[in-house]
């Protein structure tokens, strides 16, 4: 998504290309158009693109530089065009800035400006934006200037600007979107992340909701800088021939590694103690996309182990539904960046709410992970494919274990069985290894299919989330049209688009649900449904009823979706490279998602 990376400080020779090379390192969280200004001697050059990083790079002034903004533009207001991409600078062309999130007010703004006599040339909110603040500049400093316009700005925003007549200044501001002031080389990188500069810095100041700071050229505040998280790494595709495959194929160890994350720390922890954790009467479960369905996955777990009720929200439902919560109810949120605006909206309400909350995420020092009282870090390594693939069974297989230790706590679950499932988790990364040994042949299956334009998904209780995460993967990857269902709902309306060889993918391994799964089986194939069912290896009568079949190893039902999820990742995946797809960048998509 957005992604800002700017510096001001004393003159650099190489200042654009540090800026890009940030930038380069969060450009696979997707991005549409890109931009940069660079602020000298001459004043403010401005340079913009739709065609990506390397055509910034030859469009953009050469020469030395005290300040600069880069960005990349995940379109919101406006289409993806150079006309919108940031930066957007006054007429004159002596203040600029870039925007992340969105001006909510933007069309508010925009009649109070022509009311003013201003016209916008574009559709873009980061025009009003710098407009808006010109119009409160004069008699004012910078700050006090930015300060005064952003009283006007509602919505979740990171903006950073800089003026040609302040030599080594940057403005910058947040409410809601991550930014943060890092030193380095005499000046200050201000970045939406850290990643972007990690090489060069070593530490960090996060922006307070609302603050608004000026760096350089003598006007600096003391920040209260702290020591940057490790586990910061930067990509590498390591000869695979997409960070997708990759992490796919890393599953193992990264299930071991969270594994050794999950066995290395207790469920009462700093933030959320044991009697709070015994006082509870519900868990919410929160999220979007793939970390939402990780969450469905919890729910159906904590409700059969630890005999709680739990719920699992879409945060952007959630966030408007004026939900129940209150101080025994745990507020669970899932996120791999950390920086999921709906999550981390609705992490603001249960806080408010007086709900202990726990962020299940990957970066540390994301902004999710800030806002809760509690973190288990995922532990499963940097995902830089856009599609969820080992942080999503990470995600499983952290919330089994919650599952299976509030059940504890709460006397449902007996220490024995919680050893159990540890045992059987150690097991895991052997058993995904051998899972993954069936991608070649998942991939014929995958190749044989790529002509077909619809697929349904289809599994019962906790696979059910495995279906539809099965089916989300595939609309993401291939563009293809796939839904998830539960297998006994197809009667009620959706059997009807099954026809003479569509495909239906059943998630169907051993276990209480195998037998209903059958029924629904016999039911697509009489209308005529080519059936590749996921079952467990040596299940003879489900392989029966199925066309193809994709064998994966027995183990707990409550770590089974894990193992579930590889097929239907590496299904998704060579369905869209069969269809030429660009898989770790899919089109309209970002890996981290900060507008709402
Ligand atoms: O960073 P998060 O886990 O909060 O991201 C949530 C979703 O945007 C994410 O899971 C998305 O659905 C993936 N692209 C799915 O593969």
């Amino acid at each position: 998504m957005c992604g800002i990376v700017a510096y001001a400080g004393a003159e650099r020779q190489d200042l654009g290309g540090a800026l890009l090379a940030g930038l380069a390192v969060l450009e696979y969280r997707g991005y549409d158009s890109a931009g940069i200004a660079l602020a000298g001697r001459d004043g403010l050059k401005i340079a913009r693109t739709t065609e990506g990083l390397a055509a910034l790079a030859v469009k953009m002034a050469a020469g030395p530089a005290w300040a600069g903004l880069a960005h990349t533009r995940w379109a919101t207001h406006g289409a993806a065009t150079e006309a919108n991409a940031h930066p957007h600078a006054t007429p004159d062309g002596r203040f600029a800035l870039v925007l992340n999130g969105i001006v909510e007010n933007d069309a508010e703004l925009r009649r109070r400006l022509a009311a003013r006599g201003v016209a916008l040339a574009t559709e873009n909110d980061a025009e009003t934006l710098v407009r808006w603040i010109e119009l409160h500049e004069p008699g004012r400093d910078l700050h006090a200037a930015m300060t005064a316009a952003l009283a006007g700005v509602t919505g979740n925003y990171a903006v950073v600007a800089v003026h040609a007549d302040r030599p080594g200044q940057l403005a910058c501001a947040r409410r809601g979107s991550p930014l943060a002031v890092a030193p380095a080389g005499g000046g200050h990188y201000v970045v939406s992340d850290a990643a972007a500069v990690r090489a060069e810095i070593e530490e960090i100041y996060y922006l307070a909701d609302g603050e608004v700071l000026v760096l350089g050229g003598g006007a600096s505040p003391a920040l209260a800088f702290q020591a940057i998280p490790p586990g910061f790494t930067a990509p590498d595709k390591a000869g695979y021939e997409s960070f997708t495959l990759k992490e796919m194929h890393e599953q193992p160890e990264a299930l071991a590694r969270a594994l050794a994350a999950a066995l290395g720390r207790s469920l009462p922890q700093r933030g959320l103690d044991a009697a709070a954790l015994r006082a509870l009467d519900r868990v919410v479960l929160v999220g979007c996309g793939s970390a939402y369905l990780a969450g469905c996955a919890a729910k159906a777990l904590i409700e059969r182990h630890a005999r709680l009720p739990a719920e699992a929200w879409v945060a952007s439902e959630m966030r408007i539904a004026d939900p129940l919560l209150g101080p025994r109810t745990l507020v669970v949120a899932v996120s791999q960046s950390g920086e999921t605006a709906d999550t981390l909206a609705c992490v603001k309400l249960a806080r408010a709410a007086g709900a202990p909350t726990l962020a299940l995420a990957n970066v540390d020092g994301s902004a999710i992970v800030r806002a809760c009282d509690a973190f288990w870090p995922l532990a499963c390594g940097t995902e830089v494919g856009v599609a969820s693939t080992k942080a999503y069974t990470a995600m499983l297989l952290h919330l089994a274990f919650l599952a299976f230790e509030l059940g504890t706590l709460r006397g449902t679950v007996p220490l024995a069985v919680c050893t159990e499932l540890a045992h059987a988790a150690r097991e895991l990364p052997a058993l995904a290894q051998r899972a993954l040994a069936q991608l070649p042949h998942v991939e014929r299956l995958a190749a044989a299919s790529a002509h077909r334009r619809s697929f349904l998904f289809i599994g019962k209780h906790l696979f059910q989330q495995s279906a539809c995460e099965g089916a989300l993967k595939l609309r993401e990857l291939a563009y293809v049209n796939a839904e998830g269902y539960a297998a006994g709902e197809l009667k009620h309306g959706s059997i009807a688009l099954i026809d003479d060889g569509h495909p239906v993918i059943a998630v169907a391994p051993r276990g209480p649900t195998a037998a209903k799964m059958a029924s629904s089986l016999h039911e697509v194939r009489a209308r005529g449904a080519h059936v590749i069912g996921i079952v467990t290896e040596g299940d003879a009568d489900t392989a029966a009823l199925c066309h193809d079949v994709v064998p994966i190893p027995a183990t707990m039902e409550a770590l089974t979706p894990i193992l579930a999820a590889i097929p239907l990742q590496a299904f998704a995946y060579y369905v869209a490279r069969t269809l030429g797809r660009p898989i770790d960048r899919p089109r309209n998509l970002a890996k981290s998602v900060t507008v709402e």
